[in-house]
């Protein structure tokens, strides 16, 4: 998957040009301190809304896009937050260990299915042990101009959540969030993990 080129092509349909609603309206926003890595960040509107309300802490968007990274750092300017072009698959001496939470949302639905282990044990090397995972993760993208196997995003359910979370992530909370974008109403999942020691 060419992500640069779907920047480039403006075929951004996951950019809706606002934090997501969950994360907007999760009591717990407020909770999350130190470290706060945003992996698949695009255009960064999530990590600049964490940054906004934690301004003690140092937030990372992190992309594999530099056109997203350019977007996201014309789009917002914050003292603590910061945008590094980053594979989060590529082990990374400045990154891994470093981070007391990460916040994902539509970056493990874009992943193809086959590396998804792989995600997660990306996430669980870019954590400090006993770090946090808050997630929004998009159940069902299908519609009339997406089917399964037509691209990402590709959709996950619960049962395999938690069948690839469970051994390295203990799941703290887990709730169908009540706002969404447009569209999006009951197709998500907000789940609260912590990687376990
Ligand atoms: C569906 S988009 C979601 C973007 C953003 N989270 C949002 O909701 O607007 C998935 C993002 O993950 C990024 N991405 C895909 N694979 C990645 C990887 N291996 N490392 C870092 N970012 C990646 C893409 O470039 C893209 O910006």
């Amino acid at each position: 998957m060419d992500w640069n080129r779907c920047y480039k092509d403006k075929e951004t349909p996951w950019d809706k040009g606002a934090p997501a609603p969950p994360l907007v309206h999760w009591d717990g926003g407020g909770e999350m301190r130190g470290e706060i890595l945003v992996p698949g960040c695009g255009y960064g509107f999530d990590a600049a809304e964490i940054a906004g309300r934690n301004p003690g802490s140092r937030i990372t968007g992190a992309d594999i896009s530099p056109l997203a990274l350019e977007g996201a750092t014309r789009r917002h300017s914050l003292p603590n937050l910061e945008f590094v072009l980053k594979d989060i698959f590529r082990p990374d001496p400045e990154l891994d260990g470093r981070f007391d939470w990460v916040f994902e949302h539509t970056c493990f639905c874009a992943i193809d299915p086959d590396r998804r282990d792989d995600y997660v044990g990306a996430v669980a090397r870019l954590l400090k042990l006993g770090g946090n995972l808050v997630a929004i993760f998009y159940l069902n993208p299908y519609g009339d101009g997406h089917q399964p196997g037509g691209g990402p995003p590709h959709g996950t359910d619960e049962g395999e959540l938690d069948r690839r979370f469970s051994g390295k992530f203990e799941l703290l909370e887990s709730w169908v969030p009540d706002v969404a974008y447009p569209g999006r109403e009951g197709l998500e999942l907000m789940r609260f993990y912590r990687l376990m020691v």
